[in-house]
C-alpha cells in the first residue's frame, strides 16, 4: 500500500468510527480488523527499502490494474526480497546452468535487478501496462548507465501470454499478475514448448488451471509469499521427437 491510499484508508475509518454511536467499540474492531494486514504492509514496505537502495533502483510502491476481461491484469506491486531470495536458494540447486529469466508482468523490475547478479546472460520482462512500463523503461536505462551489471536486462511492453519467446531454456517467474484466461492462454503454449522451463509461480492463485494444463505437481517453497515450483522438460521431448529431417540419407 502506497503512503496516500493508507493515509485515505485511516481517514475513512476515522470517519466512520466518530459517526458511530460508540466510537470506542468501534475503534477496536476496526484496529483488530485491520492491524495485521496494515503491519505486515508495513514491514513489506519497510524492509524492502534497504535492497532498493543496494541496486540503485525503487521498485516499491503500489499501482492500480484494471481488468479488460480478457487481459485481466491486476494491479503492481512487487515481490518481497525476501521471498527473491527463497527462490533463488531453490534455483541455485534445481536450475544452475540455465541462462535465462524471464519475468511475465514485469512491473518495476525488481526481479530483473535482483536476479542479474545470479548467471543468467539475458534478463527479460515483459509489462502490458503502458504506464507502469514507461516507468520501467526509463529506470532502467537509468540503473544501465550507472552499473554493467545491468546490461543484460530488457523490457518489453506487451502482453507476455503472447509474447514470451520459446527457443530456449529459461527460468519463468510469475507473481500473481494475471486472471485465469491468460494464465490458461499463457499454458497452453508452455505446454507445446520444447525447450526446458523452470517456473516460479508466486502467490498462485490460479495454480489449479497451470497444473491442469501442464499436468504437473507442484513443489511448494516455503516463503513470506507462498511460490509454487514447476518443472517442464520440453527439451527432454524434444530429444524424444522422431528424426524425420534427413532420414533419407
Ligand atoms: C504483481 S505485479 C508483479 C511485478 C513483478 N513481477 C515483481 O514481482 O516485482 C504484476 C505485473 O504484471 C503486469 N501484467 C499483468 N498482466 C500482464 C500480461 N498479460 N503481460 C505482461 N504484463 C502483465 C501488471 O501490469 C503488473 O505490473
Amino acid at each position: 500500500m502506497n503512503p496516500v491510499s493508507f493515509l485515505s484508508r485511516v481517514c475513512g475509518a476515522w470517519r466512520r468510527i466518530r459517526a458511530s454511536e460508540r466510537p470506542a467499540r468501534a475503534a477496536i474492531a476496526w484496529a483488530h480488523a485491520h492491524a495485521q494486514a496494515i503491519w505486515r504492509d508495513a514491514v513489506w514496505a519497510i524492509g524492502d527499502l534497504p535492497d532498493d537502495m543496494y541496486l540503485g533502483v525503487w521498485t516499491g510502491g503500489v499501482e492500480q490494474g484494471c481488468s479488460d476481461g480478457d487481459l485481466q491484469f491486476f494491479g503492481y506491486r512487487a515481490v518481497a526480497y525476501r521471498t527473491l531470495r527463497d527462490i533463488r536458494l531453490h534455483l541455485r540447486v534445481h536450475a544452475p546452468d540455465v541462462r535465462r529469466f524471464v519475468d511475465a508482468g514485469c512491473g518495476l523490475g525488481r526481479p530483473l535487478y535482483f536476479f542479474s547478479r545470479e548467471q543468467f546472460d539475458q534478463l527479460l520482462g515483459y509489462e502490458v501496462a503502458l504506464s507502469i512500463f514507461e516507468r520501467s523503461r526509463r529506470q532502467l536505462e537509468r540503473a544501465k548507465f550507472r552499473h554493467k551489471r545491468f546490461a543484460a536486462i530488457s523490457i518489453e511492453h506487451g502482453d507476455a501470454t503472447y509474447l514470451i519467446d520459446l527457443t530456449r531454456d529459461f527460468v519463468l517467474l510469475l507473481y500473481n499478475p494475471f486472471g485465469p484466461v491468460p494464465m490458461a492462454r499463457l499454458c497452453g503454449r508452455l505446454k507445446d514448448a520444447r525447450v526446458a522451463i523452470h517456473i516460479y509461480y508466486v502467490n498462485p492463485v490460479h495454480a489449479d488451471i497451470l497444473e491442469s494444463i501442464l499436468r504437473q505437481p507442484a513443489e511448494r517453497i516455503d516463503s513470506f509469499i507462498p511460490v509454487n515450483y514447476y518443472f517442464i522438460d520440453g527439451a527432454a521431448e524434444r530429444h524424444h521427437l522422431p528424426d524425420t529431417l534427413g532420414s533419407e540419407d
